[in-house]
């Protein structure tokens, strides 16, 4: 359980590649909460296998990810390494509670799965807010919540999830300083080979204020 926290390691590395494929129904519900468009200056947090960039890649102008995982960055820049070559890509190894980027870089940051294994949420989205642009966007995708109405307690105590309702990610995001908060919800998702359907997937949407 702790790999789809970290994936380490050969295991991790097909792990990672695995979740790609499982989560293909959170990309795509992710996606469509995007709107990329082709200057946008694009970061992802906790990319893994970065197989979501090399599908978006051609939309934007640049991309960053950073991830925890030395091994997650050592495949992501291999399965991108066209655009790495060119520039047009970094992927960096660090945690999310230390950004290693200026303030005001970035036009949209992505998360994915990633977001309920964060030790100090508040400090990571500041973190996201200082290097986001001002009117810049923040998208979280998190096919467990709390408003899914499933009982988590296995997944909290193995794999050390927090969880969030709608109503914990808004009152965070406004500490953080985020405006235009928007919740929305997937349904009917299959996990395979678990063999139930995430009822209640949850895909949040921010802004940076411009003032
Ligand atoms: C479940 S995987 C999801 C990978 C990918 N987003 C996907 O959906 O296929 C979680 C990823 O977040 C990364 N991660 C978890 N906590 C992190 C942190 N504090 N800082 C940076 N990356 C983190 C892990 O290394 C891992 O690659």
């Amino acid at each position: 359980m702790t790999q789809f926290r970290k994936p380490t390691g050969l295991i991790g590395k097909f792990l990672a590649k695995g979740m790609a494929w499982g989560h293909r129904d959170f990309y795509k519900n992710t996606a469509k909460m995007l709107n990329l468009k082709h200057d946008d200056k694009y970061l992802e947090i906790g990319f893994g296998s970065g197989l979501f960039i090399k599908k978006y890649a051609s939309h934007v102008s640049r991309i960053a990810g950073l991830d925890y995982s030395e091994d997650m960055v050592k495949l992501a820049s291999n399965i991108n390494k066209n655009i790495v070559r060119s520039g047009k890509a970094e992927f960096i190894h660090g945690d999310i509670s230390s950004l290693p980027w200026q303030n005001d870089k970035f036009s949209i940051v992505v998360c994915i799965e990633t977001f309920f294994f964060w030790s100090e949420p508040l400090v990571a989205l500041k973190e996201i807010y200082r290097v986001l642009i001002p009117g810049g966007r923040l998208v979280i995708e998190m096919a467990y919540n709390k408003d899914d109405g499933l009982d988590h307690t296995k997944h909290i105590e193995k794999m050390k999830l927090n969880l969030y309702s709608a109503n914990e990610m808004k009152e965070i995001l406004k500490e953080a300083g985020f405006k235009s908060i928007v919740i929305d919800y997937y349904k009917g998702v299959r996990i395979p080979f678990k063999g139930y359907v995430v009822p209640r997937g949850m895909v949040v949407k921010a802004t940076k204020k411009t003032d």
